[in-house]
């Protein structure tokens, strides 16, 4: 085998109370790599579909620089073609650097004959976060290649938790069309926190935890609260107060910024109410004459796949 076609999936990181640690797969938007094994070695970005202003330089591109980590790891010097098709946009706040290096990692472990497990191959796609924020943070590409819901219990050493949750737990995801560069939202964010918030936080991530766990939807709603990081990110966001009113008064059981924004996640129990927060989500930008998409999705249990 030589060559093959990975889809990953985009992905809502820190979910409210889980900043840097919690985050979950989406059926679809996603990004797909076409990988190719070369006899030559060295690592080439070929094409970036549909975001043409991305890097394909193998050092600067993510794909490149994730895949680059994985194979030193390994001591190989394997050359590799990589052409990527953005599904995800750009400063989406959906995992758009994420998904590309998930896909792009998942595809060459394969054509490699599988040294790696999922949940190693985390710590290589990370690589390709530093490049594109400054900080290998794992809440989005771990969710990406695992699927799920995933936590990150520790960073040193890498310790990723994959949850379970209950099946009728819906997420919408609205996309107002503007950019926010994740590195430029961890900028705007303090050194250090307040210990009664940190209390508050770290008992809605337990709450969270524990609610997907016994399926249980009320306290999953109680705990989708971030009392350290989305009120300094959501001035970033036109109308966020706005879109959260009406994700509630539509049934969400909770709603807040989808990693670094500008995104707005809501999650419903079930896919009538998921639509019904679609609609309202929707009201609001176009009132503001915002354009949008809007994804609903069920949790994406499958994480990287390999498609052709
Ligand atoms: N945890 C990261 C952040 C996710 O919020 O900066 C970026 O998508």
């Amino acid at each position: 085998m030589n060559q093959l076609k990975v889809f990953a999936p985009a992905t809502v990181a820190n979910v409210a109370c889980g900043f840097d640690v919690l985050g979950l797969a989406l059926d679809y938007p996603g990004d797909e790599a076409l990988v190719t094994k070369t006899n030559k070695n060295d690592i080439v970005i070929t094409a970036c579909h549909n975001a043409e202003n991305l890097p394909l330089a193998a050092d600067k591109n993510v794909a490149g620089v994730a895949v680059k980590a994985l194979l030193d790891k390994l001591g190989s010097d394997q050359g590799f073609e990589i052409e990527l098709t953005k599904g995800v946009k750009p400063g989406s706040g959906i995992g758009s650097s994420a998904a590309s290096s998930a896909a792009a990692v998942v595809a060459v472990n394969e054509l490699l004959g599988t040294p790696f497990t999922k949940k190693e191959l985390v710590k290589f796609a990370m690589e390709g976060e530093r490049c594109a924020t400054g900080v290998a943070h794992a809440d989005n590409v771990a969710p990406s290649i695992c699927g799920g819901f995933t936590l990150v219990r520790s960073y040193e050493p890498l310790d990723i938790i994959k949850i379970d949750s209950p099946k009728e737990l819906w997420a919408t995801v609205i996309h107002p069309q503007l950019e926010v560069k994740t590195r430029d939202a961890r900028r705007v964010l303090k050194g250090g926190i307040d210990l009664s918030k940190a209390i508050t936080q770290w008992g809605n991530v337990g709450g969270l935890v524990a609610g997907l766990y016994s399926e249980d939807y009320d306290l999953i709603g109680r705990s989708l609260v971030d009392v350290v990081i989305e009120p300094i990110r959501s001035i970033l966001i036109p109308g966020y107060e706005k879109v959260k009113r009406a994700t509630i008064e539509a049934g969400a059981l909770g709603c807040s910024i989808s990693g670094s924004g500008p995104s707005i996640f809501g999650l419903s129990k079930g896919e009538e109410t998921a639509n019904k927060v679609k609609a309202a989500m929707g009201d609001v930008y176009t009132q503001y004459g915002v354009d949008f998409e809007i994804h609903v999705s069920q949790v994406n249990s499958e994480g990287a796949k390999v498609i052709g």
